[in-house]
């Protein structure tokens, strides 16, 4: 946006109260594709609204580290180890991009993670179910990987520009995560029975919480049209499981899985796979805490944190000795 919309001093702080002439000029903007900056001015619902959003998807990326996490030490071979290790190091990353692409939106990183460690934030509910078996970790590449990208594909064309760009990066990422989980599925679907057996157990677990990942029905999201209008969402929680359906639904095929689905099938008409009811019940008891492993994410990401504290205590330290230093030498 250009600088006339900048308040004045220089950015947009949550002092500044939203004024019509400004939120006119910000709705056309938005609404020609034009993306807004951290130093333009925008309505305090938008920034709430993203900082919710984005740092929401920044503890997604962290917590998600946990299920898979718990697979390191016993992959199969030397090369699963590698490739997975290399996954939840990007995962590490992408809360990184996405903790400092909030934090253009005058909001901490401390903040942020006092949010989430106090239960006060939310992070995708995906990540409250328990990791059984081997297959977990490639249902989760394949589905779990394959959902969010279905989601940030759409988010690369949000209106605010650091989250958008961010997206295109992660997006990279993403498609090498889903890519090896498809492949270590299909190793086990095309293994031993055992292994078979194995495959489709983990997909009968993961299928229905994938679904969940894009959210409830548009009918119950009350949000919705406001996000639409702003470009924050550019398409519809319907829509985009609809699309992951689709996408998915062919793949399980080649693997030779069923669908834990007696709805699922084909329709002609629509030209889209028509599935079964979600379980809704199920996705807000796992929202509001009650999970197979909320209380276990939340105290893992607890305790790493306050076993870390000794690290931002010695970072802080070497930050000022450095400054300090680079201070008197400024003045010899
Ligand atoms: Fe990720
Ligand atoms: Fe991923």
């Amino acid at each position: 946006m250009s600088d006339a919309t900048l308040d004045s001093k220089g950015g947009a702080g949550p002092a500044v109260a939203d004024d019509p002439k400004r939120r006119a000029a910000f709705d056309a903007r938005v609404a020609a594709e034009g993306k807004v900056e951290p130093r333009d001015w925008m309505p305090e619902q938008y920034r709430k609204t993203l900082i919710r959003q984005i740092s929401q998807h920044a503890h997604s990326e962290y917590v998600g580290m946990l299920p898979e996490g718990n697979w390191v030490t016993r992959a199969p071979t030397l090369r699963r180890k590698a490739v997975l290790l290399a996954k939840i190091q990007d995962e590490a990353g992408h809360a990184l991009y996405l903790y400092g692409a909030a934090e253009t939106m005058g909001v901490s990183r401390a903040e942020m993670l006092d949010a989430l460690h106090e239960g006060k934030a939310k992070y995708s509910s995906i990540f409250n179910y328990p990791t059984l078996t081997w297959a977990d970790v490639a249902a989760i590449g394949w589905l779990v990987d394959g959902a969010a990208i279905v989601n940030q594909v759409a988010l690369q064309r949000c209106s605010y520009g650091p989250y958008a760009r961010a997206m295109v990066r992660i997006c990279k990422e993403e498609s090498f995560h889903q890519r090896q989980g498809y492949e270590a599925m299909m190793a086990l679907a095309q293994g031993s029975p055992d292994q078979k057996k194995m495959a489709q157990d983990s997909l009968n677990r993961w299928w229905w919480p994938s679904l969940m990942m894009f959210g409830p029905s548009d009918r119950d999201s009350p949000h919705s049209a406001q996000n639409m209008a702003w470009k924050i969402k550019r398409e519809s929680n319907d829509d985009l499981r609809q699309r992951f359906v689709d996408m998915t639904v062919p793949q399980a095929d080649y693997l030779g899985l069923t669908m834990p689905d007696p709805d699922l099938k084909w329709n002609e008409e629509r030209g889209h796979y028509d599935f079964g009811e979600i379980d809704w019940d199920e996705f807000w008891r796992v929202v509001k805490g009650n999970g197979v492993c909320n209380r276990e994410r939340l105290q893992a990401r607890r305790d790493a944190h306050d076993k870390g504290a000794w690290v931002r205590e010695a970072a802080v330290a070497h930050a000022e000795k450095r400054a300090a230093r680079s201070l008197a030498q400024a003045a010899e």
